[in-house]
């Protein structure tokens, strides 16, 4: 008789980017069912061929509704689906609705639930992700640790260690396999008109600053004063806001693109001067790039990175300021952070989460 499945539940671009090893370690024990939070092609599909990912075996639709509708919607199809393919565990990463919906629906049917990303904390109750990841962790049976300092937030929320393992963050793994290779980013520098560190690569896509006019504004105003020409790979929430707005003029200022391959972002990524973003990912990335990053947040969950790749600050002066000091000598910049480890591990987690899986199922 085959095993039973281990059913991975995704939802949206950095779990696709952060769960692809870990599917690839599973082989055919993997069962993907993607909840399609997001689905535009260049933040779905085009990501499943580039990562390598088989066709998702359930496809949902619960994209570009509010909150509570798309994990609502998605928990209801996946409690038919474990109904239907009796998984052995359910495995899901991040903070999204759709890695809620997962923990949700296996609490229910009452499948062992594994979740990758655990104990990450901005005590930041305005973010709908605070509220998913802490919900995530106190259902997972089996809490994948990223960091030392994640373990701890677990232990000190009640969390027994029985139920957590450090393992690292996939996303080190993801960086290594598929940063191009120097070759290769001479030639996307040359695609995208840049040179290398002398652009700013910048990413802007969380509701605090996307949702609010004026912040949204102060943000793409700051962005458009830094003395290099400004990347943009615009996120689709970002485009939405701005254009509802009326900022399309401040985008003028930036070099606005869609949505890049995951190849490509590392790509320019490794190759840029600095980066400004609000990304969580990007916030891991860099520190596997080696490369300066600006957090526009009012608070991070990821506080590892902060004080040596990162910053965390707003716009307006303190910003400005935090990008002058990197720009005045890039190379220098880089140069210091050449030497300093990644806190988030190393490539070895997709095997230390499925050694993880292997031991509570065997429990
Ligand atoms: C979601 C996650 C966030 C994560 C981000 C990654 C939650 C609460 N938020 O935010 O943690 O950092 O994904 O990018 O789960 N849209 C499209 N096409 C798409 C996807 C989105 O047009 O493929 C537009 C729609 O107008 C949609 C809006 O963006 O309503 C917001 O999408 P949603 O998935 O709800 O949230 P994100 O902002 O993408
Ligand atoms: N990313 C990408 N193309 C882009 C922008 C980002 O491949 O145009 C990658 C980025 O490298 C990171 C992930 O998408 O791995 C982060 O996604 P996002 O910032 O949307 O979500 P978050 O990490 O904040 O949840």
């Amino acid at each position: 008789m085959a095993p039973r499945p281990i059913a991975v539940v995704l939802g949206t671009r950095p779990e696709l980017i952060k769960l692809a090893g870990l599917v690839r370690h599973l082989g055919p024990r993997a069962l993907l069912v993607h909840t399609g939070q997001h689905y535009s092609p260049e933040m779905a599909g085009d990501f499943q061929d580039e990562l390598q990912l088989p066709e998702p075996a359930v496809q949902l639709a619960v994209g570009g509704t509010g909150r509570a509708v798309q994990i609502g919607s998605a928990l209801i199809a996946l409690d038919g689906v474990l109904a239907d393919h009796q998984p052995a565990a359910v495995v899901v990463q991040g903070d999204t609705n759709a890695a809620l919906s997962g923990a949700l629906a296996a609490n229910a049917r009452e499948v062992p639930l594994v979740h990758v990303e655990a104990g990450l904390r901005s005590d930041d109750r305005r973010m709908p992700e605070e509220h998913n990841r802490v919900v995530v962790d106190h259902l997972a049976d089996l809490a994948c640790a990223a960091t030392a300092q994640n373990r701890t937030r677990l232990l000190e929320e009640g969390i027994p260690d029985a139920r957590i393992a450090v393992t690292g963050n996939p996303v080190v793994g993801a960086v290594q396999r598929l940063l191009p290779d120097p070759e290769a980013r001479i030639e996307l520098l040359r695609r995208h008109g840049v040179a290398r560190e002398s652009f700013v690569l910048s990413t802007i896509h969380r509701p605090e600053n996307t949702d609010d006019p004026d912040q949204l504004a102060a943000v793409l105003h700051d962005l458009a004063a830094l003395e290099l020409p400004v990347v943009f790979p615009i996120h689709p929430r970002t485009q939405a806001r701005a254009e509802a707005f009326g900022l399309e003029r401040e985008l003028d200022k930036l070099r606005v693109i869609g949505p890049l391959g995951y190849r490509d972002f590392l790509g320019l990524a490794a190759e840029a001067a600095l980066l400004v973003s609000d990304s969580g990912g990007v916030q891991e990335e860099v520190s596997v790039l080696k490369r300066p990053l600006l957090v526009v947040r009012r608070s991070t969950e990821r506080p590892e990175a902060i004080g040596t790749f990162a910053q965390l600050l707003q716009p307006g002066p303190a910003l400005l300021a935090a990008a002058v000091r990197v720009l005045d000598d890039p190379a220098a910049e880089h140069a210091r952070l050449e030497s300093i480890p990644s806190p988030f591990g190393d490539e070895t987690a997709d095997a230390q989460i499925v050694a993880g899986i292997d031991a509570l199922l065997a429990g």
